[in-house]
């Protein structure tokens, strides 16, 4: 696990102390860890290779985007599933090659669909009929052959969270999985996209393979209709949606994912690739912030500088996020309930409730909020004038800041005041 802790420093993350880096890089501050994210990435192919199943492994990088992020997934093999325009370029700065980037999303601009043509990515999952005529007549102005996925709507509850189920019928995902042969043909029709296969994406945070051998079954019985009208299918993109333990659940392991794939999809002759987001990347980050306040009452109250702003999951999903005190002593202290709040003006910026950590918290120490580093970092926002936090990378026993602190003139510079709202000049 990345975190010890020890008698003089306290908690340390992937081997670094956690005071060390909040006295450089300030606080609130997101710490990926690389070692834990290389591993993580090398037990995902290890579950697959150990089943001799070949699969394209493509990092959903909404989930954590950064730079260094990108460059540690490159180098370990994996490529990107990608959800805009900016995503795609952040990816090729990163060295990921088209060949490396599948596009996802429910609502692809012209701009972005011209982008990724031109570019000949490997894959666009096209999500409706409508879009599928609007690829071709883009890819025909830019005289390309558009290679396209179907994304279908499997009709399969992943069973977790509300807002993160996507695969459900009447969710705003995919082609409903009956029409996908009709569609199929149709697509044949079609001069300017080549027609490669199919895609799903059942949800996310999934703790149980049973989802997974719904929808894929589904898939494969798709996949044999299809063939029996007479289309070519050489690939399937089967999402992501692997969960992990933020506090008590029995996440599966990867091994289940790669189990129920072998299974379902296994000996249909296809190219495979999954898109796991979470599963990689929450484990790799903590996210630092020191207590502003205590505030005695009914509850007690620690107000800490992070914020709704900065990890928006909480507030958005109820979700619940392990809370580490980071000083020494704090880790043999007696211990009482406490709600654990940020600073922002809404009943939502609360992190946790009666949460037990040590009663002798005070003023300016530091807390680290665990699992953070999926959909953490890429959800914040300057809400509040707000700027972003602080990113620093640890790497074997070194660290350095990956992004800097944004500053409130950063966010003033970015706007301009009409001339018509200014006085006149004398
Ligand atoms: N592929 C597609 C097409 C997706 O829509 C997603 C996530 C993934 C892959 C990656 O799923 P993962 O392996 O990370 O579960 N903000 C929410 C999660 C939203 C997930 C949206 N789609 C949260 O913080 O829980």
């Amino acid at each position: 696990p990345p975190l010890e802790v020890n008698a003089r420093d306290g908690l340390l993350f992937e081997g670094v102390p956690l005071h060390v880096i909040a006295a450089v890089a300030g606080t609130p501050c997101w710490i990926t860890g690389a070692g834990t994210l290389r591993r993580r990435a090398n037990a995902l192919k290890a579950a697959f290779e150990a089943r001799n199943l070949p699969v394209h492994f493509h990092f959903a990088m909404k989930s954590q985007d950064h730079q260094a992020t990108l460059t540690i997934l490159r180098d370990c093999g994996y490529g990107v599933d990608i959800v805009s325009g900016g995503e795609m370029k952040r990816a090729l700065h990163a060295g990921i090659g088209p060949d490396g980037i599948v596009f996802s999303g429910v609502g692809k601009s012209d701009l972005e669909l011209r982008e990724a043509v031109e570019r000949e990515i490997r894959q666009i999952n096209v999500e409706s009929v409508e879009e599928l005529h609007r690829l071709n007549e883009i890819a025909r102005a830019c005289g390309k052959v558009a290679r396209a996925a179907l994304r279908v709507n499997p009709d399969v509850d992943a069973q977790t969270h509300d807002k993160i189920s996507t695969g459900r019928a009447g969710d705003k995902f995919g082609i409903e999985h009956r029409r996908a042969v009709e569609l199929y043909a149709e697509a044949a029709t079609l001069d300017h996209v080549q027609l490669i296969g199919l895609a799903v994406h059942l949800g996310s945070q999934m703790l149980t393979a049973e989802p997974f051998r719904q929808g894929y079954s589904r898939l494969a019985d798709m996949v044999r209709e299809i063939r029996a009208a007479g289309h070519p299918i050489e690939t399937i993109d089967c999402g992501g949606g692997l969960g992990i333990r933020y506090k008590d659940e029995v996440a599966p392991p990867p091994e289940m994912l790669a189990g129920v794939i072998a299974e379902t999809l296994g000996d249909l002759d296809v190219a495979l690739s999954i898109e796991p987001g979470r599963w990689l990347s929450a484990p790799t980050g903590v996210l630092l912030s020191r207590v502003i306040e205590t505030k005695a009452g009914n509850p007690d109250f620690v107000v800490i500088d992070a914020a709704m702003n900065d990890l928006a999951r909480p507030a958005l999903y109820d979700s619940w996020h392990g809370i580490l005190p980071v000083a020494p002593a704090a880790f043999s202290d007696a211990l009482k309930p406490w709600d654990v709040v940020g600073p922002v003006c809404e009943s939502s910026d609360i992190f946790a409730k009666d949460r037990i950590l040590p009663a002798s918290l005070k003023r300016g120490d530091l807390v680290a909020l665990l699992d953070t580093g999926a959909y953490g970092s890429v959800m914040s926002s300057t809400y509040n004038s707000r700027p972003f936090a602080a990113q620093v990378l640890v790497d074997n026993g070194r660290w350095e800041i990956i992004r800097q602190r944004q500053t409130v003139e950063d966010l003033i510079a970015a706007e301009t005041v009409p001339d018509w709202l200014l006085p006149a000049h004398g």
